[in-house]
Formats: C-alpha cells, structure tokens, sequence
C-alpha cells in the first residue's frame, strides 16, 4: 500500500535529516514509529502525505509515485485515501468542530445529508458529544486533537497517517482513542503509520518501528522491555 525507496530529505542550512530510507507498509498493517525528538519522524509523516518533498528516492502509495503526479491529482489522491492527525492539529479555527470533520467528506462529494450523520458518529465516538456547534478556540488541547483524529478517520481512509495523535490526552482518553482508531483502520481494511512517543500507544500496533539515523527498522524483541521509551 505504501512503499518508501531510498528516501532522502535534508533542510537548507540543517543537517541530513532522512537518509536514504526504505520501507514497505502492506495494506492492512498498522505500525507504529518510534524514535528520539529531532530525528525526522514528522518529516517523514509530511513526505508520504505529499506535503513536503524529498530530495531524492520514490514515494508510492497504491502503486503511484506520489511526485510523478501533478498538484490536482496528489491532491486528489491525498482527500479520498489519506487521513493525517498532525503534530500540530491543523484544525480550521473559523468552522465549529462539525464543519471541521466533515471537511474532508464534502471536499470527496459526499451528500450534505450523509456527511452530517457520519460527521455526528464520528464527534459521538471520540467524546466530544454535544460539542458540534462550538469553535475550536473555545476547546482543550485534548478536545482539539480529538477533532483532529475524528477528521481523519471521518472518511474511512486507505492510510492513516498521525503524529503524535494521544499527545496531549490524559491516559484513560488516551486508552479510548487508541482503541477508536484500531477498530476504525481494521474495519475498513486499512493501513495505519502512528509516531508515538508512548510505549502503550506504540503497543496497540501490529508492529513497533524505531527511526534512527540508519532507517526504520523493527523494534527488536529483546529491547521490548521499553527502557528507552517510557
Ligand atoms: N522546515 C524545517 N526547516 C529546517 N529544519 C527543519 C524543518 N522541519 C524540521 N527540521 C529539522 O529536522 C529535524 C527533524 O525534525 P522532525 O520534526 O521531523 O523531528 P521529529 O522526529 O518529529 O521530532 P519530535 O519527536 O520532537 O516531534 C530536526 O532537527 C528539525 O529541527
Ligand atoms: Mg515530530
């Protein structure tokens, strides 16, 4: 579903932040990426989505070298099979939190009539009943990123990508909102790539990958006593 060849991406004036790295995510699976601050887990995240580019190597999704297309196709590409919980929320502060996670259902075509009932099962699902109306200024951080990961599940995506997605949710939320996006991602047959700073969070995925400098590679049994990723 998603295959990463070779992949490299440095900032201007900064070090060499990905070099060369490969990696082959099968539909269905769902990972988790771990890794210490700095080392480029969301710029990894922002070159699958599209987002950024990388100085050289291939990103496919479905088969598609995502820069052999151009802006309206990967866009196109982007709003029907992928969903992204960012770092940052990246939420709309001028819409109330219904018109934020139907976004992406209206942007794909989907009825007024149907986005609005998919839209309220998914607010219903990850607590924030009742809330529709508000603003996201008038929210938590945790409520915020609640809105956030309802909106990239809301259109059942081929693959999630999210960062950081239980950051700033207390651990029974936490809980909750793990279990919401598993059964979510196993019930439409999708892939899932979450970066994770918590040991329990990365626990909830088929397989635990560590970023280093020298790739992404599968987190060893041996080290799965978790003393470096409290
Ligand atoms: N737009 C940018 N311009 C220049 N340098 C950048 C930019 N974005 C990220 N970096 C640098 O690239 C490196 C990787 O950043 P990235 O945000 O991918 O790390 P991360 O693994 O997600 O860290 P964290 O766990 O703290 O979120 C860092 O050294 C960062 O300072
Ligand atoms: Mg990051």
């Amino acid at each position: 579903m998603l295959e990463l060849r070779d992949v490299r991406k440095g900032y201007a004036g900064g070090r060499q932040v990905l070099s060369g790295l490969s990696y082959a995510l099968a539909a269905g699976e769902y990972v988790a990426v771990m890794g210490e601050s700095g080392v480029g887990k969301s710029t990894l995240l922002n070159l699958i989505a599209g987002l950024d580019v990388p100085d050289s190597g291939e990103i496919r999704i479905d088969g598609i070298a995502i820069s052999s297309l151009d802006d309206d196709a990967a866009t196109r590409l982007r709003r029907r099979r992928l969903g992204f919980v960012f770092q940052a929320f990246h939420v709309l502060p001028h819409l109330t939190l219904q018109q934020n996670v139907a976004l992406p259902l209206l942007l794909n075509g989907v009825s007024v009539k149907h986005a609005e009932a998919r839209t309220q099962d998914m607010l219903d699902a990850v607590g924030l009943h009742g809330k529709a109306r508000q603003f996201p200024r008038q929210l938590s951080g945790g409520e915020m990123q609640r809105v956030a990961i309802a909106r990239a599940l809301v259109h059942r995506p081929a693959l999630l990508l999210a960062d950081e997605p239980t950051g700033n949710l207390d651990p029974d939320t936490a809980r909750d909102i793990l279990a919401l996006m598993r059964a979510e991602i196993r019930e439409n047959g999708a892939s899932a790539m979450i970066v994770t700073h918590s040991r329990l969070a990365a626990e909830t995925a088929d397989r635990i990958l560590v970023l280093t400098q020298a790739g992404l590679h599968s987190m060893e049994p041996s080290s799965a006593g978790g003393r470096a990723h409290p």
